[in-house]
């Protein structure tokens, strides 16, 4: 295993975690990287680690540049274990290796993994001289831990940036240039959906520091540096801390005998008679983790469950229930869905829009056993009606 140079004197140095296909719940069709990165100046510092069991392989990389004792000092950006998971083989094999971590959360939180490490602690503004080059540190309180910070280095203009911009993208290739774009954003857009959707607040905020910081390249802790595409990416965020997508619907389901289905497709063709882009997602094929990039940018979503032993679907409800965690806020919702006789689903599905922090634009619509054609090309010009 090598190291990879991003700059003259720095490297990344994390581990590619080619086989990770759910992260808590969020399915990483493309597995990941833990990003590690080693600068070479009068103290070697090594920024943020790899998840436990992947230590060799960063170990292996360092090795190729320094040997691991050399390492002066260790910045810890983020308490979650897929960064710091490295940190006791780092006290095992760096012994003269500091640590520094965000006041007080972030001591607080290796504290509570690891042991006590005499932790250096740092707070927003605070910086460090490691020779020729400066870390200065920006505390991003929840995003999306309370300890989580960004490094910048003045000198190399790199933001080491840790969970914010990544994308859980498995490659070899260690630039967002030596792959397709759409890909790569694509996969930041579904990790900010999956991950961050919900700190919107906090990610202004960020950015609001950030923004004015001289920066030509960001090195995430997951997927690919970003040296080309450093506005993209920082106007995408922009946009999706926003929360407030202006076109675009999305429409959910799951179905029994395909009723509810029929009412899925002509809710789908009333917004794409209307002007909207649309997909359709149905929740036997489809994961909720990859529905969620389609509701981050799109203003409707619709979704149906037809009354089964009272109650909604059980693969609608785990659908509101991550959703719910996410807390997607001004968007507009409806809930349709088919019964027999109770008809409970579609009132179910409307409460927990509502605890999604969804707006209702249009009262739920229910049919009995199967929709007929007028019913469905009713449901069209409705659909219609409110776009
Ligand atoms: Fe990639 Fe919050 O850890």
């Amino acid at each position: 295993m090598k190291a990879d140079k991003i700059r003259e004197g720095i490297y990344w140095v994390g581990a590619i975690d080619w086989a990770v296909r759910n992260f808590h719940g969020y399915l990483t069709e493309k597995g990941t990287t833990y990003g590690a990165y080693l600068i070479v100046d009068e103290k070697v510092t090594l920024i943020d680690t790899v998840k436990a069991s992947f230590e060799d392989e960063m170990f292996a990389r360092i090795s190729d540049i320094v040997s691991p004792e050399e390492i002066d000092i260790v910045i810890s950006n983020h308490v979650e274990m897929d960064h710091s998971g490295g940190i006791p083989e780092v006290v095992k094999r760096c012994p003269k290796a500091v640590i520094y971590t965000c006041e007080p959360s972030g001591k607080k939180g290796l504290t509570a993994h690891y042991g006590d490490h005499n932790y250096q602690t740092v707070k927003s503004g605070d910086s460090i001289s490691i020779g020729q080059r400066t870390l200065q540190f920006v505390s991003t309180p929840m995003l999306h831990w309370p300890d989580n910070m960004v490094t910048y280095c003045p000198e190399e203009k790199i933001l080491f940036s840790n969970d914010a911009f990544g994308q859980h993208f498995a490659s070899a290739e260690r630039f967002d240039d030596e792959l397709p774009l759409s890909d790569i954003l694509y996969q930041a857009k579904s990790y900010y959906a999956n991950i961050i959707m919900c700190f919107g607040k906090q990610v202004q905020g960020a950015y609001a520091q950030v923004k004015n910081l001289d920066i030509d390249m960001i090195a995430p802790a997951h997927g690919v540096v970003w040296r080309s595409h450093v506005k993209d990416i920082l106007g995408a965020y922009a946009k999706w801390s926003e929360n407030s997508p202006e076109s675009g619907a999305v429409v959910v389901f799951d179905s029994m005998w395909h009723s509810t289905e029929k009412m899925a497709k002509a809710i789908a063709q009333g917004f794409h008679d209307a002007g909207y882009s649309v997909r359709i997602y149905d929740l036997k094929a489809s994961h909720w983790s990859q529905i969620v990039p389609d509701i981050l940018t799109s203003k409707y979503l619709a979704v149906g469950s037809p009354t089964l032993n009272n109650q909604m679907m059980p693969s609608v409800a785990a659908f509101l229930c991550y959703l719910k965690g996410l807390s997607p806020k001004n968007r507009q919702a409806f809930a349709f869905g088919s019964f027999g006789w109770g008809g409970q689903s579609v009132p179910y599905v409307e409460k927990e829009l509502e605890q999604c922090g969804f707006t209702l634009c249009m009262e739920g619509i229910k049919v009995t056993y199967i929709p007929s054609e007028e019913k469905l090309a009713e449901i069209e010009a409705c659909v219609r009606k409110l776009v």
